[in-house]
């Protein structure tokens, strides 16, 4: 909520906010998961039992190296055909399992504390990290509405996240992201170029030897 909350030490669980703006619409919320950690990771090993993470292939045939999984109304997949959001698994022909309110009510929360009140995900994307893993610069461009933001958490160990510009080309920041930080776009950055630079080894309690990241959308009108 606030710096002096913070400054007090965040062993209160709900006052657990420190937000620094990254641009203007973006925010970096670090350390967000308080006393619902155990739940947002029970959320998504339920998720990801349920359906599995698996490396899709590029439009250009290519195999990703992050491995991803998907629960929400909408998933976000890739393969010969193109980016889209699909109301199916491609891998079970069945619905996505629906988003954990765990997870919704966290991605609603991050957003409205960054200035995006009322949002309402319908997708989230797991994405997982092993060391050497990185994901390369792009704009997150197959959703219908770009009003709305993207609210992206970081479990387990620490990454590098490459924030660009509204161009391909030009500087790029790199921002330390541990367990726990939110890192929310929207506004004026909403299209800003973004990526992961390669994961260093490391283990984290929560997740052993990945990093797993949530990323959440409204994909759909
Ligand atoms: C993404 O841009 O899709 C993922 C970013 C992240 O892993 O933090
Ligand atoms: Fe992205």
């Amino acid at each position: 909520m606030t710096d002096l909350f913070s400054a007090l030490g965040d062993g209160a669980g709900s006052l657990k906010t420190r937000r620094e703006e990254i641009a203007p619409g973006a925010a970096l919320l670090r350390g967000q998961l308080g006393e619902q950690q155990d739940a947002v990771l029970a959320a998504v090993q339920a998720v990801t039992a349920q359906t599995a993470f698996r490396q899709m292939q590029t439009p250009g045939g290519q195999s990703m190296s992050v491995a991803t999984s998907s629960c929400g109304a909408l998933g976000w997949v890739t393969d010969r055909k193109g980016y889209r959001y699909v109301s199916q698994d491609p891998l079970t022909g069945q619905p996505w399992p629906e988003m954990p309110a765990v997870l919704h009510a966290f991605a609603r929360a991050a957003a409205a504390e960054a200035g995006y009140p009322g949002f309402d995900p319908d997708s989230c994307l797991i994405n997982r990290y092993a060391p050497g893993v990185k994901m390369g610069l792009h704009q997150d461009r197959d959703e219908v509405d770009f009003t709305q933001p993207i609210v992206s958490l970081s479990l387990g160990i620490p990454a590098v996240f490459l924030w660009g510009g509204l161009t391909r080309t030009g500087p790029v920041r790199r921002i330390a992201l541990h367990h726990g930080d939110v890192v929310v776009w929207g506004g004026p950055s909403r299209l800003v170029f973004h990526g992961i630079a390669p994961l260093k080894a490391a283990v984290h309690p929560a997740t052993g030897e990945v990093r797993i990241n949530l990323t959440f959308r409204r994909a759909g009108g």
